[in-house]
């Protein structure tokens, strides 16, 4: 029986303790992140499924006011640990999305901007955009970087979204899809509720 425990905490903290990194963030990631979303300083962020805080920190030397929640435990010591010197308003915090009970930071309509990298095809992808808009001011931006399942290899297809989940995104919301690299194998998503 093949079971996927990539739902598990376990899972990603035997991946973390091993030294496990995801891709790095580029600055034509941060630019087009910047332009595209039109940061503002002491905007709030909450990062869903923040690892090592690689993207969070790259927010907060934006001015932005971050929140990174991960399943692993050992991530978020991690990203903790790399924070100790001054990156701003940066926080993290160990937090299931999956789980019943939201952190109490989360309350509805307070959040500017909503981010999740590299991480939905691991999330159930309906209930986390509920959520994301939930918590998110009306006009508030839910962005999501991810690998696009039919330019990955066979056995890095698990990490990514299929055209067609990608379209089920985005449907009736407005919409901005960009390439995040040369091969276009990682597509952005800037998604927003319609005016
Ligand atoms: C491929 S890694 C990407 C990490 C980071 N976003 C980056 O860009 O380097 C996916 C992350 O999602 C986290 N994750 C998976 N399921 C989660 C869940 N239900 N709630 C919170 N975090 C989750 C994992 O622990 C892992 O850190």
């Amino acid at each position: 029986m093949i079971i996927n425990d990539y739902a598990t905490a376990e899972y990603w903290d035997r991946l973390y303790t091993q030294g496990r990194s995801y891709r790095p963030v580029t600055s034509l990631e941060t630019e087009l992140f910047q332009s595209l979303v039109q940061t503002k300083p002491g905007m709030t962020v909450v990062e869903i499924g923040c690892g090592t805080g690689e993207w969070a920190r790259a927010l907060a030397s934006m001015g932005l006011s971050v929140t990174g929640y991960d399943l692993s435990g050992v991530a978020v010591a991690e990203a903790t640990k790399l924070t100790e010197h001054d990156y701003g308003d940066l926080r993290f915090a160990e937090w299931d999305i999956h789980s019943a009970t939201p952190p109490y930071r989360l309350v509805p309509q307070s959040v500017d901007i909503v981010t999740c990298r590299l991480t939905i095809a691991f999330l159930n992808r309906e209930k986390f955009v509920k959520d994301a808009f939930r918590w998110l001011k009306p006009r508030g931006v839910l962005h999501i970087v991810t690998p696009v399942h039919e330019h990955l290899r066979p056995n890095e297809k698990h990490r990514g979204l299929t055209e067609q989940q990608i379209s089920e995104l985005s449907a009736g919301l407005e919409q901005t899809r960009y390439a995040v690299d040369l091969d276009r194998s990682i597509t952005g998503l800037v998604l927003q509720q319609s005016a």
